[in-house]
């Protein structure tokens, strides 16, 4: 049985903390099931991390469907939470209905995810009464990266804090059945997870979140050069795979790859009889 937005609500109340993690392909999907995470993220972090850009903001709904899709597929356990991509729930309640239905019906996922607190909490509203669940995504907002003059901590003095409080609040009244606290202060996070009922699923922003999400290549450092400060290495596999690669390369150039174990047979009287014909087989025609 998959992981549903009750469990989610069952899990606040009892206090046990959620795992999510983002997944855009089947093996990141399998790792993600096989280590029992209780939500998956197919989030607009693709555009950075799989289609290699600077920022969220060029990718498409077309994008999120397909790879979640692939995720649904994979997966059996957890929730999957497809993230709407910028400027495809912003104009009006209709067009976040409209495409939030096509991620839920093309690309199967459980749940939608969309940046934005008080100002979007009438969207919120109109897509929860349709029947859309929805999990909110306030403080850092990637998508807003131009409007923020970069991606930085949101809510360090009293007008922003008290802000992220009124959006958290909001979208909670709007109905949405989680909000991701995204770079903000850890004692902020600890107070917008005191002040809700539903559950605060935290990325950098501190241990007294209801949850916590990473995306899946910031835990295996698969992209040279890029930690951030809020992720933690669990396992270097970026530098693994750079070497392994390098030795694949060198061994193909000394031909020390393949060799027979790599290689398939053929029977001793068939290669007999071809080499008798020229190896090119034109002695046959
Ligand atoms: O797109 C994404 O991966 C996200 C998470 C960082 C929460 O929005």
């Amino acid at each position: 049985m998959r992981t549903t937005i009750r469990d989610f609500q069952k899990m606040r109340v009892e206090n046990q903390p959620i795992a999510m993690v983002t997944a855009y392909d089947a093996m990141s999907a399998q790792v993600a099931e096989a280590a029992g995470v209780h939500g998956v993220l197919v989030g607009d972090s693709v555009g950075m991390v799989v289609q290699g850009q600077d920022t969220p903001i060029p990718v498409r709904l077309e994008h999120i469907i397909y790879h979640a899709s692939i995720v649904v597929r994979l997966t059996q356990a957890p929730l999957v939470v497809g993230d709407m991509p910028f400027l495809t729930y912003n104009i009006s309640p209709e067009q976040a209905i409209a495409n939030a239905g096509r991620l839920l019906q093309e690309g199967g996922v459980g749940a939608i995810k969309l940046e934005g607190g008080e100002f979007l909490a009438p969207t919120i509203r109109r897509m929860v009464e349709t029947g859309i669940p929805v999990m909110a995504h306030i403080g850092l907002m990637p998508q807003s990266v131009h409007k923020m003059g970069g991606m930085r901590v949101q809510g360090k003095d009293l007008d922003t804090a008290r802000q992220l409080l009124r959006d958290a609040v909001a979208v909670e009244e709007a109905g949405a059945f989680a909000v991701v606290l995204e770079g903000v202060p850890a004692p902020l996070g600890q107070l917008i997870t005191e002040r809700l009922h539903i559950p605060t699923i935290g990325i950098g922003a501190g241990p007294h979140c209801s949850g916590q999400i990473q995306v899946f290549h910031d835990l295996f450092g698969l992209l040279e050069g890029h930690m951030p400060k809020h992720a933690k290495l669990y396992a270097q596999l970026g530098t693994l795979m750079r070497e392994g690669m390098a030795a694949y390369v060198h061994e193909v150039q000394t031909r020390e790859f393949p060799t027979q174990e790599n290689s398939f047979t053929m029977k001793d009287d068939v290669l007999t009889a071809l080499r008798a014909n020229g190896a090119d087989g034109r002695a046959d025609r």
